[in-house]
């Protein structure tokens, strides 16, 4: 089994480090292999839909069977009831789907079809199954948790008009439902313009539950021809039976108890050529289509949470997680839609243009993104957003999925890690060495290796002797370990943890109802089932300190492989039919699985013993809408390849605007060595991952950052240092990202929605709203990169304060040294110049604010900080600033951005007092007027200071720039403290 490479000799022997070093001499060229994932055709709902798709295309009288019953219409408090009627091939029989339009007091709109029969449970299963029989129901349930108030305001249109029914509803009323009845479609209209379309190809198509007619055996033997026949008779109905009941592929086959149960849908943006979202996928950002031609792909993007090993570039595979949220942006406007459905889903993208007509004067000619959603099982269930901008739509998605989790601030600094180090001994050695080589560094992370034979909870008594000793040698720098416990518990004798999972019947079963066992790094293992709430109240037990010995108040949690993945199943993870807690079939839960687990792993580690509430750390691979609530993700395993460094920018900016933006991708490549070079530039560009972890495979070399030497070590030295100087940036973007959903990370349409040049730019990337513009190097040998400035604001690099300006690219010189960083003007900037071991060495060190111009001579920025640990901002204990210069008068000021009316509570005076020593130490001007020339001083005004020190007179300087650097002012230690009100006047 190819797995068996990865998982060597549990320990760490000498004929293991001779078999790691040959590994590295001959690195294997790798590719995924796609024999062991389906393509749509192989799998048998997503071949149905297309198809369905191809026969409504190439019919011109082509209809589809949908109609709302009129009679049926009842709408009331903000949400419309209907019985929509499937007509089936026979034109006789009928099947009964209820419809709810809710209006939603944010202005989304929700759409939810369900069927009649199996809502009464009124089916047969095959097999003897004893799954449920409804449609599943609860994505809602994990992924919900809020935005659902119901519109006072939404109302039918007094107008009747024949064939549809109408709903004003949103802000003002400005949004609109028309809903037609026959064939049943909905268009979604903002200001009367129509911005998404439900069933306009007639693709909707929910597969109502029949029963299986069996042939007779001799029939089937001796009536081949008439079979035959039958067959060809059903396809031209579009009634192919071939795929509706049991499905094999790679050996495994499903059982499918309830027959083909798919829901798809047709999802048109008119005028909309750009599409993005629906992680996680190897692709760029602006998503390509998927029905074949020039450089498009010809498979629909699989959203299938899967372990896929060895994943390539530019592809609409799917990968670990998934998150069926699609923005569509033109000029003026963003909308989109959130598919809520657990199951396997596949999306068609396909770009319709019209061209203009030369002969009518106005008549533009426009594209439209017709997209085709696809799932396996459950409720047809889909939000629609009218937006008009992109941040109401990460807003508003946010409001139903829940924003970012506050991180701790350990957690955005460095985090080293690699599979493995290899004893308690070794880690508190790179420890040791970062220190000497003065590289700033956070946390470090133990991968399966340390466990004893691969049994979560426990440590290797051979290689990890003294953890204790080991957690409390990092704490001595505030340093964290990350250690990692997977889902599957290994299935042997004397481990408590399996006994008691058997015990207490709390694993993932299988179709007959018995607990589930396949192969995973233990070998034989069965997994926790994280829907049943007995199993997170037991695997919150597994956690405590008295339990988990060996871990420290320091220790955090990484959720790996929590597809699942399981070696010997179909597709790499768990068969579709078996069952979890509720009767609910794993074809109906899959992408929603992997949340579960890093939420129970959330709830076990907020709190390990009474009273220590703190905010937790996990790191999951597998995810969902909703996972930004409690972890952090990464990319999974990619390669040390150039190839991957450049598609680490977009798929991190992808994971931004669909409201996940806590993402990283491994620094280095988890596969093969990186070149110095390749090394270097990763960590160039990994400074900017929310999310920023150095990682390896265990068949790699050692690559710490001062393993290179001279001049890597120095280059990547100073990256991780420009990190930890920007780090209260990054923490006021977070905190952006926690109240408001908007991206960490920004690409160019969501900073500059106006700009039509520039929406489909995702090789540079805006940090939060500082204005700092970044272009990582991702090309071999390159000097220089081009960076494209949407406006014509004047941008200045970070370090010389060289002046770009002027919308369009620009040229900036990279060098190996050099990292593209610009400042664009009109924002000021907070930093900690002063180099640390840790962030947490670094908490009550003095703050620089860098004031950039704009092209008016104005500026503003913001600084949010707090504890940095606990829950107590929650509560109001932490700082917010607003600095804005005021380029008429000349005069900076720190004003209040806490609300108005917020408690002064106890813990906010605590946490006030805490930081009251803690001052501005410079503020730098960049751009600064020439008028200055010359001038040696500024006054400083401080609230609150004592009377005698209110209006002081400090040093300024005043430096011109040369060639094309911008002119610049500095004021040194202007003596004002960071949590309180002040102004600095330099005219
Ligand atoms: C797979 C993960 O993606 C990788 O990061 C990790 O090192 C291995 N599992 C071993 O745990």
């Amino acid at each position: 089994m190819a797995r068996s490479r990865r998982d060597p000799a549990p320990r760490w022997t000498a004929v293991f480090l001779l078999w790691t070093a040959l590994c590295c001499l001959f690195v294997p060229a790798v590719m995924v292999k796609h024999e062991n994932f389906k393509t749509c055709d192989q799998s048998g709902f997503c071949r149905r839909n297309r198809q369905f798709a191809d026969t409504a295309a190439a019919t011109s009288s082509w209809s589809s069977p949908y109609t709302v019953d009129p009679t049926t219409i009842a709408f009331k408090d903000g949400e419309l009831h209907a019985t929509v009627v499937k007509t089936l091939q026979d034109g006789v029989q009928n099947v009964e789907l209820p419809l709810t339009v809710t209006f939603l007091d944010s202005g989304v709109a929700r759409v939810t079809l369900d069927e009649t029969k199996r809502q009464k449970g009124d089916i047969t299963l095959r097999h003897d199954s004893k799954a449920r029989k409804e449609r599943y129901n609860e994505a809602g349930k994990w992924t919900l948790v809020g935005g659902l108030k119901v519109a006072d305001g939404a109302a039918l249109s007094e107008k009747a008009e024949q064939g549809y029914t109408k709903v004003f509803y949103g802000d003002g009323s400005k949004h609109q439902a028309i809903i037609r009845h026959a064939p049943f479609g909905i268009e979604f209209q903002r200001d009367g313009e129509t911005q998404v379309k439900f069933n306009e190809r007639g693709l909707l198509n929910l597969e109502h539950w029949r029963s299986k007619i069996e042939k007779p055996a001799e029939e089937k033997k001796d009536g081949e021809e008439e079979k035959k026949e039958e067959e060809k008779k059903e396809e031209a109905a579009g009634e192919d039976e071939s795929t509706w009941w049991d499905e094999t592929f790679g050996g495994n086959t499903d059982s499918k108890p309830r027959g083909p149960e798919a829901v798809a849908l047709d999802i048109t943006f008119p005028g909309y050529e750009h599409v993005f979202g629906i992680p996680e996928h190897a692709t760029r950002l602006s998503l390509k289509t998927t029905r074949g031609g020039d450089g498009a792909y010809s498979e629909p993007y699989r959203l299938y949470n899967a372990d896929v090993f060895e994943y390539e570039m530019d592809s609409p595979m799917t990968l670990y997680g998934a998150i069926p949220f699609m923005q569509a942006h033109r000029k003026g406007s963003t909308v989109g839609v959130f598919w809520l459905n657990a199951a396997e889903t596949w999306v068609d993208v396909v770009k319709a243009k019209s061209t203009a007509n030369p002969l009518s004067l106005g008549t533009k000619g426009h594209t439209d993104t017709q997209t085709h959603w696809i799932s396996e099982s459950g409720l047809l269930d889909v939000f629609v957003f009218l937006g008009p901008t992109p941040q109401d739509l990460t807003r508003q998605y946010g409001e139903l999925t829940g924003y970012t989790a506050m991180p701790q601030s350990f957690a955005i600094a460095y985090h080293q890690c690699r599979w493995n180090y290899v004893t308690d001994e070794d880690v508190k050695d790179v420890d040791r060495k970062f220190d000497k080589h003065k590289i700033p560094y956070d946390v470090i992370w133990l991968d399966i290796e340390y466990t004893q034979e691969k049994k979560y909870f426990t440590w290797d008594p051979l290689t990890f002797v003294n953890p204790d000793t080991m957690g409390k040698q990092l704490d001595k720098s505030q340093r964290k370990l990350v250690v990692i416990i997977d889902p599957h518990i290994k299935n042997t004798n004397d481990y408590p943890v399996i006994d008691e999972l058997k015990k207490k019947d709390l694993a993932v079963k299988n179709k007959d109802g018995n607990q589930y066992e396949g192969w995973c790094w233990p070998g034989s293992s069965m997994w926790i089932d994280c829907f049943n709430p007995a199993a997170i109240s037991w695997w919150k037990g597994l956690f405590k300190y008295d339990s988990f010995k060996g871990t420290l108040p320091n220790t955090f949690i990484w959720n790996d492989m929590n597809e699942p993945s399981v070696f010997n199943g179909p597709e790499t993870t768990m068969p579709k039919d078996n069952i979890h807690f509720g009767g609910w079939e794993h074809r109906d839960v899959h992408n929603v699985n992997g949340m579960t687990f890093h939420n129970a792993t959330y709830q076990a580690i907020s709190e390990r013993k009474k009273g220590e509430l703190r905010r937790p750390f996990v790191l999951t691979r597998s995810f969902y809408s909703g996972s930004q609530r409690s972890a952090a993700m990464w990319t999974g395993d990619n390669l040390a390849e150039w190839s991957h460094l450049e598609a680490s920018l977009p798929m991190i900016l992808n994971q931004g605007i669909s409201g996940f933006p806590f993402a990283g991708a491994d620094v280095g490549g988890f596969f093969g060595n990186p070149s110095k070079e390749l090394l270097t530039r990763w960590y160039q560009a990994g400074i900017y991952y929310p999310f920023f972890r150095g990682h390896a495979h265990i068949d790699t070399r050692r690559r710490e950052p001062y393993v290179p030497g001279a001049p890597y070590t120095e280059i990547i030295t100073q990256a991780l240092r420009l990190r930890y100087q920007l780090l209260p940036a990054w923490y006021t973007a977070f905190r952006e990202a926690h109240t408001t959903g908007a991206p960490i990370v920004r690409p160019n349409f969501y900073v500059h929605p106006e700009d039509e040049r520039g929406f489909a730019i995702d090789d540079q990337l805006y940090i939060g709203s500082t204005g700092l513009l970044a272009k990582p190097v991702t090309k071999e040998g390159a000097t220089s990169v081009d960076v494209y400035l949407a406006d014509d604001q004047p941008y200045y690099d970070f370090f010389d304060y060289t002046l770009y300006q002027g919308s369009g690219t620009h040229t900036v010189p990279a060098p190996l040294e050099k990292i593209p960083l610009l400042m664009q003007g009109g924002n000021i900037i907070p930093r900690r110049d002063r180099p640390r071991r840790s962030s947490g060495l670094m908490k009550f060190d003095p703050f620089t604010l860098v004031v950039v111009l704009d092209k008016d001579g104005a500026a503003k920025g913001e600084l949010y900080i707090d504890d940095g640990e606990t829950f107590d901002y929650e509560t109001g204990a932490y700082i917010h600033r607003r600095f804005a210069f005021d380029g008429k008068r000349n005069v900076l000021t720190s004003t209040n951005a806490v609300p108005v009316g917020a408690k002064a509570t106890a813990k906010l005076e605590a946490y006030l007092k805490s930081m009251n020593k803690v001052r501005v130490e410079k503020v730098i001007i960049v751009g600064a007027p020439k008028t200055w020339k010359g001038k040696t001083e500024a006054i400083v005004m401080e609230e609150g200071a004592k009377e005698s020190a209110r209006k002081k007179t400090i040093a300024m300087e005043f430096h011109s720039g040369s060639g094309k650097s911008a002119d610049w002012a500095i004021v040194r230690d202007p003596k004002v403290g960071i949590g309180r009100g002040w102004k600095i006047d330099f005219s």
